[in-house]
């Protein structure tokens, strides 16, 4: 066992050092103690790849709130605790490290492409993150509403169109490529109209690429990543549906901006047009970052979305209060203000809610530890690669009454009191924290609040009671064991 202690401790007033380095055995489990030693690779024993998420809540029941795990040839640290995550967050400094996704920085390097936001590290990050930062705010994400709301429209005609046989999963993921080309390419592609798809087999192509692309990102994430050494099939697959896709999105963006040329002054809030402006960036820098807004939140925003309207269509209650929150703010308008959205908080809970239930990443965010730090009663040396078990919090029942039920009314105000409620909301950090947190937040939000106000404003949601229930499994996002059994039917 590694928990040195002695002259080391003392040094440190009776605080433990944690030894991140000494290669243990993996099944020196110190049961009983907040600390322990596990091997991350026995988890294969009793856990299928795809519930990876029952093994980090077994390792929270089992073990308690700080679990150090062997990952490879490191120890890394989980954290089961809102409020140690609390206390860890408000340390991470400026420039917060996180792990960066070895596929990418292969693919990065072997093309000699300026690397973006998630792959780095340090001032080279923080620059370019405070450059793009700065254009999204408020003002510039409502300046996309109106086309977007448009996109949502399209959803609502395809819902209506094809009500009782969809693909949930293929219409959801079409609107929200296209709700974020909106962003990337200032312009809906149509991705949700079947016959320009049937015209264009480039769009088709590159919907086709980009999820090619995502599945094979989250499948090199649990492979041993032999790609860094050389060109494995992974790699091969993941080089040409990527190259395909950053194709399409240069000639878009390249089309989008001289489209705009002529409308320069009218697009002061306007996210392309603002860094092209800059003269910082080059074609294929730009493509890739507005490449990494269109990718980074595809998967996870339409999976939201999935399990959202499946936790609906399960409760005729909650729909009914959502749909009167709809009604009261919108009418039967077919048009959603900013100001609308202020005014939806059963909508904003019933979202929070989903993200509880069905935790949008397999475990959550993770750091880099900038510096020594100390977590309760141990020492955690600087470089360690800590947890956040974000995923095993949400459904504790420490800290959520039922935890396994869809309850969107526990996160209105004045229902629990503050400490509570703190403690509730650093459990669920489905977009991360801090410096570092997500992006593109607040597009996510809007396009999900946008999909389910149309949605609910238009159907019905109900459950095919013939077919099977789906449980919850895990890529790096969660998707279903088997197709979602959710009806439409026309209000
Ligand atoms: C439900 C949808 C989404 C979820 C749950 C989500 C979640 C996350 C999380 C957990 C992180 C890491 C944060 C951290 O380490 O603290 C992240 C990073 C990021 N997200 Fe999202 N995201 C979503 C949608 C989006 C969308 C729509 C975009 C783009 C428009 C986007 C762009 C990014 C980018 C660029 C980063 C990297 C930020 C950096 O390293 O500086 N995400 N996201």
């Amino acid at each position: 066992m590694s928990l040195r202690q002695g002259p080391v401790e003392s040094l440190h007033n009776g605080m433990i050092p944690v030894d991140i380095h000494t290669s243990t055995s993996g099944r020196d489990a110190m049961l009983g103690q907040q600390l322990v030693y596990f091997n991350l690779f026995g988890f294969f024993c009793s856990f299928r790849k795809t519930q990876l998420n029952l093994y980090f809540e077994h390792l929270h029941k089992k073990y308690g709130k700080l679990v150090k795990v062997r990952t490879g040839n490191r120890w890394d640290i989980f954290v089961f605790d809102p409020e140690y995550i609390r206390l860890l967050m408000a340390q991470e400094g400026k420039c917060p490290n996180r792990m960066t996704p070895p596929i990418l920085n292969v693919f990065y390097d072997k093309k000699g492409i300026k690397k973006t936001f998630s792959s780095l590290q340090g001032e080279e990050w923080h620059a370019k993150r405070m450059h793009v930062q700065k254009f999204i705010n408020a003002r510039s994400v409502n300046s996309y509403l109106p086309s977007q709301n448009s996109v949502a429209n399209d959803l609502v005609i395809q819902l209506d169109k094809n009500e009782n046989e969809l693909e949930i999963d293929d219409v959801l993921s079409r609107y929200v490529a296209d709700v974020n080309a909106v962003v990337a390419f200032n312009s809906k592609m149509g991705f949700l109209d079947d016959e320009i798809l049937r015209e264009c087999p480039e769009k088709r192509e590159y919907l086709v690429a980009s999820r090619r692309t995502f599945s094979l990102f989250a499948e090199s994430m649990f492979s041993v990543p032999f790609f860094k050494y050389y060109e494995t099939r992974i790699y091969k697959d993941f080089e040409s549906s990527l190259d395909s896709v950053i194709r399409f999105i240069r000639v878009e963006v390249s089309k989008a901006i001289k489209r705009s040329m002529s409308e320069m002054s009218k697009c002061e809030d306007n996210l392309l047009i603002n860094m092209y402006r800059s003269g910082i960036y080059g074609w294929d820098e730009l493509s890739l970052i507005m490449h990494s807004l269109m990718f980074a939140g595809v998967n996870s925003t339409s999976a939201t979305l999935q399990w959202l309207l499946w936790s609906l269509s399960g409760d005729e209650e909650v729909q009914a209060r959502l749909h009167e929150e709809i009604s009261e703010n919108m009418g039967q308008s077919l048009y959603i203000q900013p100001t609308t959205l202020a005014h939806m908080p059963y909508l904003k809970a019933c979202v929070k809610e989903c993200f509880r239930l069905v935790f949008p990443s397999l475990n959550g965010s993770m750091r880099i530890l900038p510096q020594e730090t100390i977590v309760d009663k141990y020492i955690l040396p600087k470089g360690t690669y800590v947890h956040f078990g974000h995923n095993a919090l949400c459904r504790s029942e420490e800290y959520f009454e039922s935890p396994n039920e869809f309850k969107p009314e526990r996160w209105l105000s004045g229902t629990k009191d503050q400490a509570i409620k703190l403690k509730m909301s650093y459990a669920v950090m489905p977009f991360g924290f801090g410096p570092r947190s997500c992006l593109g937040r607040r597009f996510a939000e809007q396009e999900i609040y946008l999909a389910v106000i149309k949605i609910v404003q238009n159907f019905q949601l109900y459950r095919d009671t013939n077919a099977k229930t789906p449980e919850v499994l895990y890529s790096t996002i969660p998707f279903p064991s088997c197709p979602f059994p959710v009806k439409f039917r026309k209000r």
